[in-house]
């Protein structure tokens, strides 16, 4: 009888030694070769949607305005303002605000994206005409990237200054009181900078040196 229970014991401990070995062996996750700066990634492919009705450049999950408004909807006492602005690249040649959103529903992002958080009318962020709310913004806040290329194509804007805003989507971060206490390079995406955000609101301090 003793040893009854002792065989099922030893069964039952083969079993789960079993059932652990095995999924851990099917679940496997392996690494994969290409670096962060590769100069393919899936935003070169392009796929029909699932009801073969249009072609989905993959490109359009890499727009920050998609995570911009999943940050706005996730934070409360939080607010986004975006405001348009076509020095970069061009990036941005709606005539008026009837284009500019008709672009983001049905172009990039596309798919009947709207901005959950607010938009304002597009301005100029540098040069000769540059918006006195991003001369203030900038004159307190130190440029993040110390160079940017003024002969490659893509900057549409004169004079050039060191404080200039460098690309689309560069961001500051402003307290209650409404002033800026952080700016941030395009390439930190809103969800890099959701701690900073968290931090604060709960007006804890913010360590400027975690972000580097
Ligand atoms: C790739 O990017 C991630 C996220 O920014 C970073 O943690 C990682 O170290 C990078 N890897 C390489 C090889 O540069
Ligand atoms: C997808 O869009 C990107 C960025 O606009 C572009 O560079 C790329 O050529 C497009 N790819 C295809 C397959 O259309
Ligand atoms: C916006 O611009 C487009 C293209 O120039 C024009 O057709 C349209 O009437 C404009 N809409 C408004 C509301 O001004």
């Amino acid at each position: 009888m003793i040893q009854l229970v002792h065989k099922s014991v030893a069964a039952a401990v083969l079993l789960l030694v079993l059932l652990h070995v095995q999924p851990a062996r099917a679940r496997r996750k392996t690494l994969c070769f290409q670096s962060n700066d590769s100069d393919r990634s899936i935003y070169d492919f392009s796929l029909m949607d699932i009801h073969k009705e249009h072609m989905v450049n993959l490109s359009r999950y890499s727009n920050q305005y998609l995570a911009l408004s999943a940050l706005q909807r996730d934070l409360k006492n939080f607010q986004v303002l975006g405001f348009p602005c076509n020095q970069f690249g061009k990036q941005e040649p709606g005539a008026n605000g009837t284009e500019i959103l008709n672009t983001l529903k049905y172009v990039r992002p596309g798919n009947g994206f709207e901005p959950a958080f607010d938009m304002f009318e597009k301005i100029e962020v540098n040069g000769q005409d540059e918006h006195p709310l991003y001369s203030y913004l900038k004159a307190y806040c130190p440029p993040v990237q110390e160079a940017f290329n003024t002969e490659g194509p893509g900057i549409y804007y004169k004079p050039y200054k060191n404080s200039d805003v460098r690309w689309n989507f560069e961001k500051f971060l402003i307290n209650k009181m409404g002033v800026p206490v952080l700016r941030y390079h395009t390439g930190y995406l809103p969800e890099d900078i959701r701690k900073d955000i968290e931090d604060l609101l709960a007006e804890r301090e913010i360590d400027p040196f975690t972000f580097f």
